[in-house]
């Protein structure tokens, strides 16, 4: 009977976990074209889970490519580098396979990690934002990412993007905004 309880105890806090993953609206207009190539982030709201993979981790990008014109799969690279912005730069790829709209993705990085939901909810010539959401042995870890293409966003401007994640909602667990450190790096 415990046992029972516990079960099901267990299986409201997992489905509440799991409602928290949003679909949010994606950038209007959304293309590969405008996406792809070099962006600098610069900075992150991103539960501890998440957080996991980019520990210790300074003057991170992401190269995004793709065959596809307008819509279709995609490929990213994470660089990033250890403790030390003179450290040498390891990376890692994953795959953008096209999701249910324009912007929205399902990202693998390793046949190990589950996939997770990848959305860019913000996207014009010089910055994008994306939100990523999925679960990992029954936790829910999201990550919002704050992209340039230049190693610095204008604070008017990122204080926008700001905003606008949170008319979105994504903040869920009103996790704080940490900076990702890009000078000195280039
Ligand atoms: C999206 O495209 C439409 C039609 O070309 C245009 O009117 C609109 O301004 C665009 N929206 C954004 C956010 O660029
Ligand atoms: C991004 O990836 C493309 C394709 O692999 C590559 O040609 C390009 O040099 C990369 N850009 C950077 C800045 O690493």
């Amino acid at each position: 009977m415990q046992f029972v309880k516990m079960l099901w105890l267990l299986l409201a806090v997992v489905c509440q976990m799991d409602a928290t993953c949003l679909h949010p609206d994606t950038a209007p207009n959304y293309t590969n074209e405008q996406y792809a190539g070099l962006w600098y982030e610069i900075g992150r709201i991103q539960t501890p889970g998440g957080a996991i993979f980019q520990k210790n981790c300074l003057c991170d990008t992401a190269n995004i490519t793709s065959s596809y014109v307008g819509i279709g799969d995609a490929k990213v690279t994470y660089a990033c580098r250890n403790y030390d912005v003179h450290a040498s730069v390891t990376s890692v790829s994953g795959t953008l396979k096209v999701g249910e709209k324009a912007g929205n993705f399902e990202q693998s990085m390793n046949p190990l990690i589950p996939p997770v939901d990848y959305n860019v909810v913000w996207l014009d010539e010089d910055t994008a934002m994306e939100y990523d959401c999925g679960k990992t042995f029954f936790i829910e870890n999201y990550c919002i990412h704050f992209m340039s293409r230049t190693t610095s966003i204008e604070p008017a401007k990122l204080q926008l993007m700001k905003d606008y994640a949170d008319k979105l909602g994504l903040n869920t667990k009103n996790i704080k905004y940490v900076p990702v450190l890009q000078d000195g790096c280039w």
